[in-house]
């Protein structure tokens, strides 16, 4: 077990993300007493400003993004007196000395640096850290997404903060590893003897994967533009999800049996190539329309200007090795879709033999098992059945649902945000549910031959309705393998 961090530096700290997740996880943490009395938090943002003003930005925030009955003013008191904050004014290297100094007489135990910063400051601020000796043995760092933008970029990210930290104290960051529901699938999978002797090419005809937002932009123009879908959601949590749904089962649940499993996954998804790209990958890029009964810009109105950033992606991809053998797996992710939906598909085949076909029920439909992960919880499978009757017209079966409500089943537990348990798991030097930087490798090498295959073709976004499921070429993606998309 590693030695939990005694102070906490978030780096970011007057940022969004900061304020919408960090602080409220962090709070919620305190207010459960699952913080050690002895760790502090140390804001770090560009700005300069004195410790109370900072406490009057996290307590203005707690307020503002915490349900109303969670925030508690004398548990706000003591959490804020955790905190503290020293400016770092990462781009132009300075403040480091300022922070090195407020840590000293804490240095006695590890630090565990948090960097909710823009990306191109990873490299910088590991080495920033490590020159003011605040990069010790025990230290460690969290970062967020996206590590690179391609594969040479993101080794060369990883290059300059491992130069500072070993591999076994960096923690990158993907949120949807701290979500309970993409937990869940571990045991699902693995902690049930139901499933895993069909979770293969024998039993499985296809896999799907949706990730719907209805959101668009959110005054992220400055960021999204030029980055678009496939690096902002499949690169990372779509493809943690499927190595999650098609990995080999780990040994245990430590961070090295679950990750060497993912890499392994990882590594075998067939690379696109300018001759297939066409056929299994669609780009879209939503126009106005009306999402919720609500009427939306479109994004090119939104940028101000044309744009070739895709906001829509929808994948055909295949795993090259023995379970998965021909099996496609259809990935598709969007913003300003109907609705909210993250979802699993598990299609499996129809039965070998029908034999209700001579007596009324020429066709079974085959089994499909549908894992909701949000905004709701809950496993569907779908099975034949037989409707009740003297059947002297013939057998009439029909498909019902086996339905498992898991937040009906665990009604009454709080459902905790993602990064509560990153967080924790950070801070107590757990790295199971943090990305590995051979996985991070791996993921880009996928992504970066779609890419690539995309350029060769000079593929575009092809407009679609702000609340529609996408252009109609990605109904067409999966129609023309005679399976559609589940809605
Ligand atoms: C982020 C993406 O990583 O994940 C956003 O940058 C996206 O564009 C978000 O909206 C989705 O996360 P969640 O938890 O709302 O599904």
């Amino acid at each position: 077990m590693s030695v939990k961090v005694g102070t906490l530096v978030l780096f970011g700290a007057t940022g969004d993300l900061a304020h919408r997740m960090l602080f409220p996880s962090l709070y919620n943490l305190h207010m459960d007493g699952l913080l050690a009395d002895t760790l502090t938090i140390v804001g770090s943002g560009r700005s300069q400003m004195d410790c109370a003003a900072f406490q009057a930005q996290v307590r203005a925030a707690l307020t503002e993004h915490l349900p109303g009955d969670r925030v508690e003013a004398p548990v706000v008191e003591t959490f804020l007196q955790r905190i503290d904050y020293c400016a770092v004014d990462a781009g132009k290297g300075t403040g480091y000395d300022d922070l090195a100094a407020l840590l000293g007489p804490r240095m006695d135990q590890p630090v565990g640096v948090y960097l909710s910063t823009p990306p191109s400051m990873f490299g910088p601020i590991a080495q920033g850290l490590a020159a003011a000796g605040i990069a010790c043995a025990e230290c460690r760092i969290a970062m967020e997404k996206p590590i690179g933008h391609d594969l040479a970029s993101s080794r060369e990210v990883n290059e300059q903060v491992g130069s500072a930290f070993a591999e076994d104290h960096i923690f990158r960051i993907d949120h949807y590893l701290g979500k309970e529901t993409v937990q869940n699938l571990l045991a699902l999978r693995f902690a049930n003897m139901l499933f895993e002797p069909l979770w293969n090419a024998r039993a499985i005809d296809h896999v799907q994967i949706t990730v719907a937002e209805t959101v668009g932009l959110e005054g992220r123009v400055s960021y999204y533009d030029g980055v678009g879908a496939l690096k902002d959601m499949v690169q990372n949590h779509m493809l943690q999800l499927l190595a999650i749904i098609a990995m080999e089962p780990p040994a245990n649940v430590g961070s090295t049996a679950v990750r060497d499993e993912k890499v392994k996954l990882l590594r075998s998804l067939r690379k696109m190539t300018a001759e297939d790209v066409k056929a299994h990958s669609v780009k879209g890029q939503y126009t106005a329309g009306a999402v919720n009964g609500e009427a939306v810009a479109g994004y090119a109105d939104e940028l101000g200007r044309p744009s070739n950033t895709e906001t829509f992606v929808a994948l055909k991809a295949f795993i090259d090795n023995w379970r998965w053998k021909g099996v496609p797996f259809y990935l598709r992710t969007g913003k300003r879709m109907p609705r909210r939906q993250s979802e699993v598909l598990i299609q499996f085949k129809p039965v070998p033999h029908n034999i209700f076909a001579r007596v009324g029920a020429p066709k079974l439909d085959a089994n499909v098992m549908i894992i909701n992960l949000q905004p709701e919880e809950n496993i569907r499978v779908k099975v034949m059945a037989k409707q009740p009757g003297l059947d002297r017209e013939g057998v009439k079966l029909r498909e019902v649902n086996l339905d498992v409500s898991l937040s009906h089943s665990f009604a009454g537990e709080r459902r905790r945000i993602a990064y509560e348990r990153l967080l924790l798991d950070f801070i107590e030097g757990e790295q199971t549910l943090f990305v590995r930087r051979d996985e991070v490798e791996a993921q880009w090498q996928w992504i970066d031959s779609i890419r690539d295959a995309w350029a060769a073709v000079d593929m575009v976004p092809q407009s679609y309705t702000a609340g529609s499921w996408g252009p109609s070429s990605a109904i067409a993606l999966i129609e023309r393998d005679g399976a559609s998309w589940h809605d």
